[in-house]
């Protein structure tokens, strides 16, 4: 199996975007998805060289002076444990080197994983709000 991974969601598909929020409350569909891909400051996605399927993707949002909030990363659960969410946090990190602070939120289970990725632990404050009405509302 390769993977490819590319910076350029611009010609991304629908078809190319299936299986992902699973394990959501209420999953948004494929749709919101490639909006946010294509609407994020910026975008990594990993896709299967052989059916061009997306199996992961990490996005951030910045003013691109100083900070950037990396508010998404996903693997589909079959590409789990391949170095493919790792690989994606590093080239977002190459993106991002130019700026000197970069956050992102994540449950403590996770805090292994971002910790081998160079990040340190701070106190947040979050609030979710799954309201799945207004995916598509922009
Ligand atoms: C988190 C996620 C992106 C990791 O993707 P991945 O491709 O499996 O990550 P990697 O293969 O690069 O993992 C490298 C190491 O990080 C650690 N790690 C990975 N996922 C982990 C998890 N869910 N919990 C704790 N540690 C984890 C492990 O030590 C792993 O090494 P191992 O495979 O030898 O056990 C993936 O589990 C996922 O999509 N989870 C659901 C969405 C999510 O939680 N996103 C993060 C939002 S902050």
């Amino acid at each position: 199996m390769a993977i490819r991974f590319s910076n350029d969601c611009s010609t991304l598909s629908l078809s190319q975007l299936s299986g992902f929020f699973q394990e959501w409350p209420s999953p948004p569909p494929a749709e919101t998805l490639l909006r946010i891909l294509q609407r994020s400051s910026y975008s990594v996605i990993a896709t299967e060289d052989s059916t061009f399927q997306v199996v992961g993707y990490i996005v951030a949002l910045s003013d691109g002076m100083i900070s950037a909030f990396v508010p998404m990363l996903e693997v589909l659960p079959p590409y789990r444990h391949q170095g493919i969410g790792s690989a994606l946090v590093r080239r977002m990190m190459n993106n991002l080197k130019s700026l000197p602070v970069i956050d992102l939120v994540c449950n403590v289970t996770l805090s292994s994983f971002y910790r081998g990725q160079d990040f340190s632990r701070y106190l947040a404050k979050v609030q979710y709000q799954y309201c799945p009405n207004s995916f598509l509302a922009q």
